[in-house]
């Protein structure tokens, strides 16, 4: 396929995918005045600092400093080549693929994990096939139907059987040609003795553990008697680690960024009934504790999680550790309760669907009133001295909540329940704060949110000539006429090595017949730092219509700043001229400095 062509695919693929969009699928996105604000997916921050331009169709992190288009977005997000990019945005906009964008080298590791991904669905369907349509997967199929899992959530979550045999998945992959000693990598095998491969899974139903983009990368198996261990799940492989995912997240994602709410269970038969009850924003960690990266990963969609975990003695502490974790990264948590000792699961065949939603769901409660309520269980309220510190401990977990009207809904509730005087307690509190050394909160949370008062910090504190040299690059990528202009005025004298290298870049790509589009030039430039540097460029704001006057201005401070440099560097080597007794050296260079200050004072009132 010829360049041109390539180029031309590359475009039309551009236009069709709204980079707001494919932004918006990974990042909760808010908008704010021309752009959108979100949290940066790339580093981990608890105010957006994470831009996307819809009218330029780029993004860029003021935190970070990553930036480009959508194509560059969905390489760095999912961690793919180019190529592997384009056909993620062909297939997403329904374009068919032309061949030159198909082949591609594999790498024997990449090859590898597909081996092992491609294992993995062949098997979902088999699994799935023996559940629904054989006589060994009938036992497991009245099991589910007995648990009130419905065909059509069965067939939604893919649900399966592996038989109870020691080389039916075995010999399965090998006829399919399958690497028996990747497939023991995969999880899918064990090895006894010599040379001999048992399957992991046997006699128990299966629950394919999908990844964000609903390819099964794992499984767990549950035994349908009260054999040990209850669950057998994959091991950590290539495409499966457990503590970065969520057990159906590729199902609840789109509930998830319409609500911007999750719903966050503890085991995957509780999202499966949760999801078959119509609570559809529903996911669960993978059997282990909630992890960081997770909490990272979750508040780029959502403000607000609600945790439905088993009330038992496990559950409650499982609630308080994630509740910890999901604050930390800014998350508002809320808790769902179930009486008894209860899952969701349970709770939803015992008092059915419509409960579920009215009195766990909606009935959530606030963490502190969950953490408050907690923490009495520790204390005799009978008893004076009981009462009095279990209100300090309140009053201590009170204080640290940082917004003000929260702190005042919960003070009065203390206060209420107590008899005690408001004044008294707001005192209590004013008084911790303090020592918290938290007084002076208010301030700093407001600096905090105005990311932009933040962006003009930073440019307050750069030079005069190197704001020049970003703004007058703002208008060259925007405007041809700007750059024809520049180049015919400065050519490639930026004084900012970056900057020299890109209009080197803008000159070659104009030249080229490209018009001028900021998401195509990113495309153009051949290194990331220099597409990071453009694209936070590209979103300074400068107007639409602009003055000879303006363009001219920076030129001519670049101009001086360049002048003022050779001019410092040669008194430099006056002095030393000077230094060194060499007369006839310094006259020399006396004359050349005379001749620059005429320059710079031309400069000035040109
Ligand atoms: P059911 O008993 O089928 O209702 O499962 P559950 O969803 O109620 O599971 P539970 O709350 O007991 O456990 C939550 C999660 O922990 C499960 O989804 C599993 O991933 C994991 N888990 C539970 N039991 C075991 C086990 O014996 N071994 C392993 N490896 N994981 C387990
Ligand atoms: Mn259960």
């Amino acid at each position: 396929m010829p360049d041109q062509l390539k180029d031309q695919f590359i475009e039309e693929l551009r236009a069709s995918n709204d980079i707001v969009e494919v932004v918006g699928e990974y990042v909760q996105l808010k908008k704010q005045g021309r752009n959108y604000f979100g949290l940066c997916p790339f580093h981990n921050e608890n105010t957006p600092s994470f831009s996307v331009s819809p009218e330029k169709q780029i993004f860029h992190c003021f935190g970070c400093g990553k930036g480009g288009n959508v194509l560059t977005f969905v390489m760095e997000i999912e961690g793919i080549s180019f190529k592997e990019a384009v056909a993620r945005l062909a297939e997403k906009s329904g374009k068919s693929l032309p061949e030159s964008f198909k082949t591609e080298h594999v790498s024997p590791a990449n090859q590898e994990a597909r081996n092992i991904l491609e294992a993995h669905q062949l098997l979902t369907k088999l699994y799935h096939h023996l559940l629904k349509h054989t006589k060994e997967g009938k036992d497991a199929y009245q099991y589910l139907i007995k648990r009130g899992i419905t065909d059509e959530t069965i067939d939604a979550f893919q649900i399966g059987y592996a038989p109870d045999s020691k080389t039916f998945v075995a010999s399965f992959l090998e006829k399919k040609g399958f690497h028996l000693q990747t497939m023991v990598k995969a999880g899918l095998l064990s090895v006894t003795g010599e040379n001999s491969y048992i399957d992991r899974f046997r006699g128990r139903v299966i629950f394919p553990i999908r990844n964000h983009q609903g390819k099964t990368v794992a499984f767990g198996g549950r035994t349908l008697t009260d054999q040990q261990p209850k669950y057998i799940n994959s091991p950590e492989t290539d495409i499966f680690h457990k503590g970065k995912m969520f057990f159906n997240f590729d199902l609840a994602r789109p509930h998830i960024r319409k609500k911007s709410e999750a719903v966050l269970v503890e085991g995957a038969v509780d999202v499966i009934a949760s999801y078959q009850a119509g609570v559809q924003n529903v996911i669960a960690t993978l059997g282990t504790a909630l992890t960081d990266v997770q909490a990272q990963l979750l508040r780029r969609y959502v403000d607000t999680v609600i945790i439905c975990y088993d009330a038992d003695q496990a559950g409650l502490e499982a609630t308080i550790k994630a509740a910890s974790q999901l604050k930390k990264v800014g998350c508002y948590v809320k808790i769902a309760q179930m009486k008894d000792g209860m899952d969701p699961d349970e709770y939803i065949q015992t008092y059915g669907s419509e409960s579920f939603h009215q009195h766990v769901i909606q009935a959530n409660i606030s963490y502190m009133s969950f953490y408050l309520k907690y923490l009495r269980r520790e204390f005799n309220l009978q008893l004076e001295t009981d009462r009095i510190r279990y209100i300090e401990k309140a009053l201590d977990y009170i204080s640290a909540v940082d917004k003000p009207v929260e702190r005042e809904h919960y003070l009065k509730d203390l206060a209420d329940e107590f008899e005690l005087s408001r004044e008294t307690l707001t005192q209590e509190i004013r008084y911790r704060r303090r020592k918290m050394g938290k007084y002076k909160d208010n301030q700093l949370e407001e600096r905090h949110n105005n990311s932009s008062s933040l962006k003009k910090e930073s440019e307050k504190l750069l030079p005069a000539f190197h704001n020049a040299e970003r703004y007058l690059l703002a208008y060259m990528v925007k405007d041809r006429e700007i750059a024809d202009y520049v180049q015919q005025e400065l050519g490639g004298a930026f004084l900012i090595n970056e900057h020299q290298v890109i209009v080197t870049y803008l000159y070659a790509f104009y030249e080229e017949n490209h018009q001028a589009d900021i998401s195509s030039f990113i495309e153009y430039l051949p290194d990331e730092h220099l597409r990071n540097l453009i694209s936070k460029i590209a979103l300074l704001p400068v107007s639409d219509t602009t003055s000879n006057r303006e363009i001219q201005d920076y030129i001519n401070v670049i101009r001086n700043e360049k002048l003022r440099k050779e001019l410092h560097k040669l008194e430099l080597e006056q002095r030393e001229a000077e230094r060194q007794k060499n007369p006839v050296r310094a006259a020399q260079i006396a004359m050349e400095i005379l001749e620059l200050k005429k320059q710079q004072k031309h400069e000035k009132y040109k």
